[in-house]
């Protein structure tokens, strides 16, 4: 019994390790010398090229090194029926926040454009906005988005959050459907983008979203790249309608040197980062799964393959 590696963003040192110690009854291998495929009973992943799940003809379980999976369920090539799992909680809701908290307050106190006045030596106090005109809104109120929205409450914002059904989240107002973008979009000063990525949420923050909030709003992406029209985001920063952005995650990362992101002067660009991950916590969590998968018990972070995540 063979558990497959596949990541360009992991070290599998520390996996083969924690394998061998927890698990040493399964063979531990790194695509691309995974022995015979028939082997393969369990597949450790991030970012897989498309069709190599295909050849695994006895898997019994993906396992997403990540909280997101894409783009794993929309490569078509997908064995059906096996389950996918993604990583749940494995402290990226906490660390999703500080990363929100920190836009969110870099925006509101102004700091970026304090930033540009100290470089040049300028004693100028720009009044910070207040608070209570920085209503938040965030996109996603799944294990991390609800941390992000009640954290950000906590701080003080007046939060608002969006998702596909109806939720409650104390001190978070909740705008569920699609129906209900736009009024979210309208009041949210800040927006704060925590959704998973499905064909449904592709594109989402694209010129008409941007028009639709308040002019001089800010854009935080903590979810997908491919989430964001990059297009769209630089013509809303430079007419004016958007003030600012910052940027953990890209269409194609690592982002190309050349990509305007990188110097546009509304842009805070970081090497998706958000959420680093805590590999105790994960690799706990991932060999409690193959461990409850050998006894036929529910595994931890199964994937709905009709919502993608
Ligand atoms: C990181 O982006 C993840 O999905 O875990």
């Amino acid at each position: 019994m063979t558990i497959l590696f596949y990541s360009e963003a992991d070290s599998a040192e520390p996996w083969r390790e924690a394998f061998a110690r927890e698990l040493p009854h399964i063979a531990f291998r790194v695509w691309p010398d995974a022995g015979p495929l028939e082997s393969v009973r369990y597949a450790l992943v991030w970012n897989p090229p498309r069709g190599l799940l295909a050849r695994l003809p006895n898997l019994k379980a993906i396992l997403a090194l990540g909280a997101g999976v894409d783009p794993i369920p929309t490569d078509p090539t997908l064995p059906k029926g096996v389950p996918l799992l993604r990583l749940v909680d494995v402290g990226f809701p906490a660390q999703m926040a500080e990363y929100a908290i920190y836009a969110v307050l870099k925006f509101q106190r102004r700091m970026g454009e304090l930033d540009d006045l100290q470089r040049r030596a300028q004693w100028n106090q720009l009044d910070p906005f207040f608070a209570r005109d920085f209503p938040v809104g965030v996109m996603g109120l799944g294990v991390i988005g609800k941390v992000v929205a009640q954290r950000l409450s906590a701080v003080g914002y007046a939060v608002a959050g969006w998702a596909r059904g109806p939720k409650t989240i104390e001190n978070v107002e909740v705008y569920s459907a699609r129906g209900r973008l736009k009024d979210f979009l309208a009041r949210s000063r800040v927006v704060v983008n925590a959704l998973p990525l499905t064909p449904q949420t592709e594109n989402i923050l694209d010129a008409a979203a941007f028009a639709t909030m308040p002019r001089g709003g800010y854009v935080v992406n903590i979810g997908r790249g491919a989430h964001l029209v990059d297009r769209d985001l630089i013509d809303a920063l430079d007419s004016g309608q958007l003030a600012g952005a910052m940027l953990d995650v890209f269409r194609e990362e690592p982002l190309p040197s050349t990509h305007p992101f990188w110097r546009h002067p509304k842009i805070v660009v970081t090497p998706h980062i958000a959420a680093p991950t805590i590999a105790s916590e994960v690799q706990a969590q991932v060999i409690d799964n193959i461990r409850r998968l050998e006894r036929g018990e529910p595994p931890v972070g199964l994937v709905d393959p009709s919502r993608g995540y």
